[in-house]
């Protein structure tokens, strides 16, 4: 299968199993479920769900194994999303190609709909999960990953830089390890654990991991500064309006390219013990340093 077909078949499996485990419910409470789902089925790219079934079935392991907690990861970075664009984080109006959360509904709902995303993806993880011993130690990566030492540090340390114009690049390189490598680590961490990889191959995926969550961000800098709102369906611009240190800012927009090609280089080098069976992370690589969305 090519990979683009391939790319497909996951994200309809993701969409179609995330719609089941956030339904929309007709209780008291209904419309947290409405903001809940505004946000979560509004597209994306869902490459971290994506990322934990390839490297399962790069393991030979089984995609419906890391499914759960696939969209129990695609959940938490949802929240993150709409807690990054509320007016007291990066205040922006669109995401996804939609008004963003609070925007849709208000700051106190888009507040509690990022919460309850959070405490929906444990409970998912907790409900579905099929093996117990590999539920947790997804959730003890998942929970740490997202956390201070995670996600939420490199956010923190996002937020604390505004406005500084002596971020070094060393303190970047953190917070874009942090804010956005550590889900996709934990990403990556959810296919290694559910396709059993020993603990030379768990090395390995979080060498790829740690590159590829790197890539990311430097491109979605550079998207930032060079992209079109239309195709990425959130506002350009928002980092230099908001005075942030970027691979951007820091080096210029060719370092910045240079510094990608590379990250993404190292990124599938550590991959290269898998043999043929990594090709469709490769290609997943060379997708997101490609991308224009
Ligand atoms: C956006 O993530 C936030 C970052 C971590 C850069 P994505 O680019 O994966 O956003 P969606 O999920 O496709 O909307
Ligand atoms: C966001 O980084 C990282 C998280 C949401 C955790 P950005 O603030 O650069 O992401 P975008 O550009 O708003 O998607
Ligand atoms: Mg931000
Ligand atoms: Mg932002
Ligand atoms: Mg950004």
């Amino acid at each position: 299968m090519n990979f683009d077909a391939k790319m497909r078949e996951y994200i309809e499996l993701v969409n179609s199993k995330l719609s089941v485990y956030v339904p929309q419910k007709e209780n008291l409470q209904k419309s947290i479920y409405e903001a809940m789902r505004y946000s979560l089925m509004a597209g994306g790219k869902r490459i971290r769900p994506v990322l934990a079934m390839s490297v399962c079935e790069m393991l030979g392991g089984n995609v419906e194994k890391a499914l759960p907690y696939a969209c129990a990861l695609e959940c938490i970075h949802t929240y993150s999303l709409i807690h990054d664009d509320l007016p007291c984080m990066d205040n922006d109006d669109m995401r996804r190609g939609k008004p963003t959360c609070h925007k849709a509904f208000d700051e106190a709902t888009a507040l509690l709909a990022g919460d309850a995303l959070l405490n929906r993806a444990f409970e998912i993880m907790s409900t579905y999960g099929t093996d117990n011993d590999c539920t947790v130690e997804v959730i003890k990566y998942v929970s740490n990953n997202s956390g201070t030492e995670g996600m939420i540090g490199g956010q923190v340390v996002d937020l604390m830089c505004e406005g500084d114009g002596n971020v070094s690049e060393e303190t970047l390189r953190y917070i874009h390890r942090n804010k956005t490598g550590a889900l996709i680590s934990a990403a990556a961490m959810i296919g290694a654990i559910c396709g059993n990889a020993t603990d030379e191959e768990k090395v390995k995926i979080l060498e790829f991991s740690d590159n590829l969550g790197l890539a990311f961000q430097i491109k979605d800098d550079i998207l930032d500064f060079v992209g079109d709102d239309e195709l990425l369906g959130k506002p350009t611009g928002s980092d230099e309006e908001n005075d942030k240190t970027t691979f951007v800012t820091l080096m210029g927009i060719e370092k910045a390219e240079e510094e990608l090609q590379r990250t993404t280089k190292a990124a599938k080098a550590a991959l290269e013990v898998f043999g043929a069976e990594n090709e469709f992370l490769c290609s997943l690589a060379d997708f997101l340093l490609k991308r224009n969305f």
